[in-house]
This record gives C-alpha cells, structure tokens and sequence, in this order.
C-alpha cells in the first residue's frame, strides 16, 4: 500500500546519548536528548514498519513502538545486534559516548583532601554503527548520522564509506535551529551515488518523516 510503504519491515533505531557509568550513581553522558531518534521511530511506524527503539533514556512514545531501554554503548551493542536478526533496516541516531571506564567504581567515589584529583582511566566503545555497516546482510539498508560543526559534507561522505552506511543524515549541530535538545532540525541527506540534499529547517518529526522516505527510496532498491 502506498500509504504504508514500510508495511512488512523491521526497522531498528536507536536513540539518546548514552550514560557511561562512573561509580553507582554518576555517569558520562552528552547533550543529545534522543527527540530525534524518537522522531524516525514514530515516522517509520506511521510508514507501516515494525519498529524496536534501541534508547539511552525514556521519552513518551507510541506503544506500537518496541521500546528497548540500553544506557550505556556496550548495553546499546548487545540489544541492536539482538533486534537486528531479521531486520530490514538500521537507523543509528543515538549519540553514542566514543569511551567508557575501563572500570566503574563499585562504591561511590568520596572526596578526600581538597588538593586530591581524581583520574578516570577511559577506554574506547564499539562502534555500533560500524558494526552493523560491517555486518550488514544482502537486502538491508544501514543509516548513519553524522553531527560535524566542521566540513560537514567531506565527512559525511568519509563515513559513508568507514561505517559500511548507505545513507548518512549530516547535521550540523552549530546551525541555529538545528542539532541537540531542539525541537527543529537541519540536515543534509548523502548517499554515494546521488548529489547532497538538504532537509529543513522544520521540525525534528518533519525531517525524520523524509529520512524515511529515503530509507523506502534505498529498500526498493536494496
Ligand atoms: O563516528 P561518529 O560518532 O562521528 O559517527 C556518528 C554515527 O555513528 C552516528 O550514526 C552514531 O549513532 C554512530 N555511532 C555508533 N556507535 C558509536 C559511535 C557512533 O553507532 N560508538
């Protein structure tokens, strides 16, 4: 049906930036607020999809939505790669931390003499996106995003390549009415073999509404 082009397919996305634990109750974590994650979760389920949201931290959403709560990288891995069996496309727009401690505190860290410093010994996280690109089966399609403040198109085209993605949405994250916590986007579509188009500024439901039809456009042809 046309007016449910996703009608039949599994999509997981993922959404948030994700909390890396310090000790039991602090964590590293960034600006992202996950909103457009949500936003592509609800397009692809308008668009007829099954859809798992891999997310960092809860958001209201639809209950036809598969909502799978990963805080850190590493919880984020193991559930995407569980909900990608079978699935026909992978939307990665969390925010995922590039490192971890090495080792979180199994007590909460104390403050000791006003002069002490305190060092966190951090270690990288898988690559999620890249995983998935590199792992990718015949017939599935695999979105990447890529949040620059600088050469944002030379980038983007660099991780089509590095993440094994057939689409990276490239956002600017310093345009005005673009990037974290806001409830409006811009972003710039780029796929190997078409030449760079560019969404908004509208809302974060508006742009993730034509990240969709270009994931029907890139199903079709997959
Ligand atoms: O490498 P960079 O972080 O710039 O790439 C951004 C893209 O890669 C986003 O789609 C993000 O969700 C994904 N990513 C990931 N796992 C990481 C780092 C980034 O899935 N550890």
């Amino acid at each position: 049906r046309d007016d449910l082009p996703l009608a039949g397919r599994r999509v997981v996305i993922t959404a948030g930036g994700t909390k890396e634990a310090i000790d039991p109750v602090r964590y590293l974590t960034n600006r992202s607020s996950g909103k457009m994650g949500y936003a592509l979760a609800e397009a692809a389920l308008a668009a007829g999809a099954d859809v798992t949201l891999v997310a960092a931290s809860k958001r209201p959403c639809s209950p036809a939505i598969r909502l799978v709560l990963a805080p850190s990288a590493k919880a984020m891995l193991a559930a995407v790669k569980k909900a990608m069996v079978g699935a026909d496309a992978f939307i990665a727009a969390a925010a995922v931390s590039d490192f971890a401690l090495a080792k979180p505190f199994d007590q909460k860290v104390k403050k000791t003499s006003p002069d002490a410093h305190l060092t966190l010994d951090l270690v990288q996280n898988p690559d999620i996106l890249k995983t998935v690109g590199q792992q990718k089966q015949p017939g599935q399609v695999v979105v990447g995003f890529a949040a620059e403040t600088e050469n944002l198109l030379e980038n983007a085209k660099k991780k089509l390549t590095s993440k094994g993605a057939d689409l990276i949405v490239a956002n600017d994250v310093l345009a005005p009415q673009a990037g974290f916590d806001k409830d409006s986007n811009q972003v710039t579509l780029v796929r190997a073999d078409q030449a760079p188009v560019t969404v908004g500024p509208e809302s974060k439901l508006a742009v993730a509404k034509k990240i969709i039809q270009e994931l029907v456009r890139l199903l079709d042809q997959a």
